[in-house]
């Protein structure tokens, strides 16, 4: 199997808690989700990414880990998890799943160990300080939840550091006995089947806090794991979340001897400013400051993940922007950066639009990285707290809870989304899979084409002028294989002529479309392309 499988994959992300429950107890399981594989694997998946399923108290939606070596018992045994693993494999579909080294849940009895007894060893798997120091607020994630980054532990008397929420100790990174933990905890999962890790809050773990300072080099860190995993197994990967300017990005990647793959929030946040101005030039201009990644490294491109939409990669004024066009009311921003809202009713379930927006996520150089429930337009429920409002249970029928699950109770822990225009009465799976008009069929479609185009993952991409800034043109290059896709972020039909060599320009064989249009004219480069209209050429198979 090819070590680089992630170049070309489709990455559909989901927590177990909500996408399918199959004991009837109101919570998504195991079981569930090994059912749904049939509908993962026709919707073209090639690789679920499962966020935190380990014990936990469950405070910040299982990213607060009281066990890292199992599965909590809500959503079934180790056995369910393996059984999955293995099926998902006869299916051709990887997983990948959520490591979070930055910090661990009080309740995890490494700090329940530490706090009680500073002379076990768990004491300096944490980061403690007797003063609280005069700069405590360095690094605060979730503004008006947290009173900075030291938070005052009664049993031990001292005071621990936090870069999340107070009930999540960061772990002492730099002490030799949590690296080795971290070995046990990689080695555990990749023997049990899995690709890979989808890395949290890689920056923040690589930061000295207090007095766990790193010796040299901090990415040496980086470094190890991935030798180790890939010792384990090659073709494992680290993806990672590393929100950051993207100049930075190379730091992350290193000699392709550290991460195989980022998350490209820089781009996201782009995509929304695009979408907001209608226009195709904050995505060109996003993709100038983006190193083109090596042949071995990958981005991974998304729309929506399960936080809120972080727009902090935008100025103030851009980000003002993008509220404005998207979540006008105070009640759908969060921690004072973010959207928490899904991307359908932002765009007012403007199919058009979504389409156009989706064309381009599957279009754009990388591996896109898709979330549970966005292939049928689900939206979200605003009356929900924090990012709870876009973590909403799978819509599969029109069915109680919606056909989610058989419980019987009316109130399930989370809750499916009932009625309105993204209710589970209007969007759910079984009606879209009997509609051939239906966005999911759109959506199989669109992953089927992009996959053949296998040059968006692999190639080098290359913009193309155009004289309307309302359109973005790409082409990207792989070996033989040469795709074009040109997208209007206008809700308006027009004309655009593209500054396309003779090479380029001959013989492209229109494969993906949002309409039937009268064929490309290679001797004036003129294009046509309806409202959010969208369109890809291939350079025919003849001449690859
Ligand atoms: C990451 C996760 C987020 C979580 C945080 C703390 O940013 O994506 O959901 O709250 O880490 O673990």
């Amino acid at each position: 199997m090819s070590k680089y499988w992630y170049k070309n994959a489709v990455i559909y992300s989901l927590h177990v808690e909500s996408f399918m429950d199959a004991d009837g107890d109101g919570i998504g399981d195991f079981k569930g989700l090994t059912r749904s594989l049939d509908y993962l694997a026709g919707l073209g998946v090639s690789c679920v990414w499962l966020l935190p399923f380990f014990p936990s108290p469950n405070r910040d939606h299982g990213y607060d880990i009281s066990d890292y070596l199992n599965v909590d018992q809500k959503f079934g045994t180790l056995g369910h998890f393996v059984e999955f693993v293995d099926a998902a494999e006869e299916y051709g579909i990887r997983v990948i799943i959520d490591l979070v080294l930055n910090h661990t849940s009080v309740d995890h009895p490494w700090f329940q160990e530490a706090r009680k007894n500073k002379n076990s060893k768990y004491y300096n798997y944490y980061i403690w300080l007797d003063e609280k120091p005069a700069n405590s607020h360095e690094d605060i994630i979730f503004a008006h939840h947290q009173d900075g980054n030291w938070e005052y532990d009664e049993v031990a008397g001292q005071y621990f550091y936090h870069t999340f929420y107070q009930h999540q100790p960061d772990l002492n990174i730099t002490n030799p006995d949590v690296q080795e933990e971290i070995r046990y905890i990689l080695q555990f999962w990749l023997k049990l089947g899995i690709s890979g890790f989808r890395m949290d809050a890689v920056p923040h773990m690589l930061r000295n806090k207090g007095k766990s300072k790193f010796k040299g080099d901090p990415f040496k860190f980086l470094r190890d794991l991935r030798s180790f995993i890939q010792d384990q197994r090659n073709d494992a990967i680290l993806l990672a979340e590393v929100d950051t300017e993207p100049e930075k990005y190379e730091d992350f990647f290193g000699q392709g001897d550290q991460v195989q793959m980022l998350f490209n929030f820089y781009l996201n946040n782009y995509i929304y400013l695009a979408l907001a101005r209608k226009s195709g030039k904050p995505i060109a201009k996003a993709l100038k400051d983006i190193p083109q990644t090596s042949i071995k490294e990958q981005m991974g491109t998304f729309i929506r993940n399960h936080d809120e939409l972080d727009l902090e990669r935008l100025t103030k004024k851009e980000r003002e922007e993008v509220f404005k066009a998207f979540a006008p009311e105070p009640n759908m921003q969060i921690y004072g950066r973010g959207i928490r809202r899904r991307l359908a009713p932002m765009l007012g379930n403007n199919r058009a639009w979504i389409e156009l927006t989706y064309s381009l996520l599957f279009s754009l150089p990388g591996t896109p990285v898709l979330r549970y429930g966005d292939e049928i337009g689900m939206g979200d429920d605003l009356s929900l707290e924090e990012r709870n409002s876009v973590r909403t249970t799978m819509q599969w029928s029109m069915e109680n809870h919606g056909g989610f699950s058989a419980s019987k109770k009316q109130d399930i822990p989370l809750p499916a989304i009932k009625d309105g225009k993204n209710g589970y009465k209007k969007i759910n799976v079984h009606d879209q899979m009997r509609n051939p008009k239906s966005l999911l069929n759109w959506m199989e479609r669109a992953i089927s084409v992009r996959k053949e185009c296998r040059e968006f993952g692999w190639g080098d991409y290359e913009l193309i002028k155009t004289n309307n800034d309302r359109v973005l043109a790409h082409f990207c290059h792989w070996q033989n294989g040469h795709t074009l896709a040109v997208h209007n972020f206008n809700n308006k039909a027009c004309e655009v002529k593209l500054r396309l060599t003779k090479d380029q320009a001959d013989h492209l064989i229109e494969c993906f479309a949002d309409r039937r249009y009268t064929p490309f004219d290679v001797s004036t480069r003129i294009l046509k392309l309806g409202p959010f209209g969208y369109r890809w050429f291939r350079r025919s198979s003849l001449f690859l």
